[in-house]
């Protein structure tokens, strides 16, 4: 079974995605952190993230840097916004998680654009949403927690304006997909929306049983 659970920064996607993998045992890729990678990768050879070729260059980076983390922070975030808009960035990660979504047994994948263009044919395609409000609240307490002192208002205009890059670039748009079910987690405990999303999946997969092979 592959599980896609997509949706914008701090919408709870991450969370869902990782205990949706614990629930059905299956592995899980966090794919914003590949676009990450590739942004820290850019600062690291002190190339420019707005320069297609630039940051190419810079998709080619062990899976150790996966670990570092430096790439959860919230400069790492904005600049990973740049650098995946450009398509050949798409393009040259693509692979990897087709293959990490193709594996035997299945997996889940959370990022912008497993149900619409990385893992098409999903079992379960969730998209989670929540306000731009909430979310910054949680990422702001989230970034508290690391140590930073950026104000809500910061993290806030922050949020609406990687919403506003990442829904409105041409490869690969934030947008749910077609046949996604929406989870809005603005009023949910952690809990309660992975509850809902268990059963969400369970939904899906008894829609999928009962309409057979087409
Ligand atoms: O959790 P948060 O949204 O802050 O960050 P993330 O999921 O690690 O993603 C960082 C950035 O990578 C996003 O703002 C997107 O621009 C980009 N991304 C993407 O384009 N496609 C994905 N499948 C995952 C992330």
């Amino acid at each position: 079974m592959v599980i896609a659970v997509d949706g914008p920064a701090a919408s709870g996607k991450g969370t869902i995605a990782r205990a949706l993998a614990k629930h059905y045992g299956l592995p899980h890729l966090d794919t914003g952190l590949l676009y990450r990678a590739v942004a820290a990768n850019v600062s690291r050879l002190e190339l420019d993230h707005s320069i297609e070729a630039d940051a190419v260059a810079a998709c080619d980076f062990d899976d150790s840097l996966l670990d570092d983390d430096a790439l959860r922070s919230d400069e790492v975030g904005k600049l990973a916004s740049v650098v995946s808009a450009h398509p050949l960035v798409r393009a040259s990660l693509f692979h990897r998680q087709r293959r990490f979504a193709q594996q035997p047994g299945g997996a889940v994948l959370d990022g912008r654009d497993i149900g619409t263009v990385i893992a098409p044919d999903a079992t379960a395609k969730l998209f989670i949403r929540a306000t731009p409000t909430i979310r910054a609240k949680r990422r702001h307490a989230e970034l508290r927690d690391r140590g930073s002192t950026v104000s809500m208002d910061k993290v806030l205009t922050d949020i609406r304006a990687r919403d506003f890059r990442d829904s409105t670039r041409s490869a690969a748009p934030l947008v749910p997909a077609n046949d996604a079910a929406l989870l809005d987690t603005s009023f949910l405990s952690i809990e309660a929306s992975v509850q809902r999303a268990i059963a969400l999946v369970e939904d899906r997969r008894r829609i999928k049983a009962n309409s057979g092979p087409s």
